[in-house]
């Protein structure tokens, strides 16, 4: 291994690249909107938008392309902030939700977590959670709308941590809420910052205290409210967890912030704070051991594969994870699973509404590059030595539909659209045991359509979708026996490596099954398998 020229490696040290996380309307949209802001990536509110116009039926994927609009483009935005360079992954929400989503947080070194104060955990936090956990990445909270009045912080701090089974440590303490709403606490500094109704929050406002017990913030929030926060800073102090940066790194315990995010309070303090304890790009797992991102050359794998960006050009673009080593446009790796050299010429950066084309990259960055059809989900490209990370896991789908051709004569085309169009990731593809039936399984519907339209479209094919009432799926591990008895029942299908997979209606048919066969293991995602 070679040492790394010091230039470059100062450069990774730098790069923070992380995925914001949040149920539909918690204000991921703001977020990372203020976050942009600060970098200076933009200068106006309102461009990062448009996210909440993909709320439609229509199957009409063209059109549902055009209203995705910024929210396709923008996969990954990045921009330099107080020494840092800053990349954040977006994570479609709403009815764009697919298993690219959890897919894009194996290319996230860190997550960040939005919950609205009013509303809590909610169902796609869940989700999303949980993938991170299985990665045992940092995951830092953001509780939003302290402008308006919400659930009590310590019912919140227990609902995160009965829900999500992670620890959290608040960093800041809010002092009122909505419209008693003064500002918070920062329990490590000693200080308060000052919440003013109506105010865009441009400059921060500090006044430092020598506790919470310091009079200057009964004058400013009145005796009740101080004495609230004494009473609440003191139990914390006493009953909470205590800060602990080990437990932070792995994912096991949560620093908690709270803000509005619209009013621009509390996203700064919250960046200069995750900026510190983020981490910098770490080494990863691969078929020859951990690739350390600064000796390593030149290394990656691609997370996302994205259809007809533009449909003026049905391009497809492939989003590269930098891993390791820096990357230059025009350099020509190997492309590991093809054993073939690629030269990768126009390789793409995406900021807000604009792609353009970037000449250099280094470890922690993403790189859109354009695909032919070579590149699958979950491949590697690299420089000097070949090997291949982790393969990329797959998440239990929620949704289910048996596929079948309408008309035989077509078969082989529709075969051909069925395996390239499950390799983009979006939609999995499985086999029954006996008949061999294919079976479609999604996370969110929309991708059913999607999938229906783009067959017709640019293969010609029309398809029968028959919907099955299955809801979860479980990769099946254990006693070989007893997978091999199980096969001839309609609840077991294969995957597209050939593991077995089982489908369930409910919760309830997994707890019994998982009671059942005490010999198998049942796993929520192929991570690992
Ligand atoms: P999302 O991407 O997570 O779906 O959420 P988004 O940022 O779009 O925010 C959802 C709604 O919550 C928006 O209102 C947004 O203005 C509002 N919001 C975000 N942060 C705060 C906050 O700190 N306080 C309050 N009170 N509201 C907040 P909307 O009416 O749905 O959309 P818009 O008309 O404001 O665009």
């Amino acid at each position: 291994m070679s040492q790394m020229n010091p230039k470059w490696a100062e450069e990774i040290a730098k790069r923070r690249t992380f995925a914001i996380i949040s149920h539909p309307d918690a204000g991921k949209t703001t977020m990372t909107e203020k976050l942009l802001y600060f970098g200076g990536a933009i200068r106006e509110a309102g461009v990062v938008k448009g996210r909440k116009n993909s709320k439609h039926a229509t199957s009409d994927w063209m059109e549902i392309e055009k209203k995705r609009g910024i929210s396709v483009t923008s996969s990954a935005m990045d921009f330099e902030y107080e020494g840092h360079h800053i990349n954040i992954l977006d994570t479609p929400g709403h009815q764009d939700f697919s298993e690219d989503t959890y897919r894009t947080l194996t290319a996230a070194d860190a997550a960040v977590m939005i919950i609205d104060v009013a509303k809590g955990v909610e169902a796609q936090t869940i989700k999303l959670f949980k993938v991170c956990r299985m990665r045992g990445i940092p995951i830092f909270t953001f509780v939003n709308k302290l402008d308006r009045h919400g659930k009590d912080p310590f019912e919140l701090l227990e609902e995160i941590e009965r829900v999500l089974g992670i620890r959290s440590y608040p960093m800041n303490w809010p002092i009122g809420m909505g419209s008693h709403f003064c500002g918070v606490y920062d329990r490590h500094k000693s200080r308060v910052e000052l919440y003013e109704q109506g105010s865009e929050h441009s400059e921060i406002k500090f006044v430092e205290v020598t506790g919470a017990e310091d009079p200057l913030i009964g004058d400013r929030a009145g005796a009740d409210l101080w004495q609230q926060l004494q009473d609440e800073v003191s139990l914390l102090d006493v009953a909470g967890d205590d800060f602990n940066e080990e437990l932070i790194a792995t994912g096991q315990l949560t620093p908690v912030f709270f803000g509005s995010a619209i009013n621009n309070f509390g996203v700064q303090t919250f960046l200069d704070n995750f900026l510190e304890m983020a981490p910098a790009p770490t080494a990863k797992k691969s078929s020859i051991g951990e690739i350390d991102p600064y000796t390593r050359p030149f290394s990656g794998f691609v997370f996302k594969i994205q259809a007809n960006m533009n449909p003026a050009h049905r391009d497809r673009v492939a989003f590269l994870r930098i891993c390791s080593g820096r990357f230059e446009r025009g350099m020509a790796v190997k492309h590991v699973r093809l054993n073939k050299e690629v030269k990768l010429a126009q390789p793409l950066q995406f900021m807000a509404q604009d792609r353009a084309i970037v000449d250099e990259s280094f470890a922690g960055d993403v790189i859109g590059l354009f695909d032919p059809g070579i590149f699958q989900i979950g491949d590697t490209l690299c420089l000097g030595e070949s090997f291949e990370y982790e393969e990329m896991p797959h998440f239990s789908p929620e949704f289910f539909s048996k596929v079948t051709v309408k008309d035989a004569m077509k078969h082989k085309q529709f075969q051909k659209g069925i395996m390239q169009l499950t390799e983009e990731g979006t939609v999995q593809l499985f086999r029954t045991f006996p008949m061999d039936d294919l079976i479609l399984g999604v996370v969110g519907v929309l991708q059913f359509e999607v999938l229906e339209y783009r067959l017709k479209a640019e293969y010609g094919v029309d398809i029968m979708l028959q919907r099955l009432p299955y809801q979860i799926a479980r990769w099946v591990d254990g006693d070989k026996a007893t997978i091999d008895q199980m096969r001839s029942r309609s609840q077991i299908v294969r995957d597209r490596y050939d593991r077995p997979v089982m489908l369930f209606e409910s919760e309830y048919q997994l707890r019994m099954a998982v009671d059942k066969y005490p010999k198998l293991t049942f796993h929520e995602s192929s991570l690992g398998l």
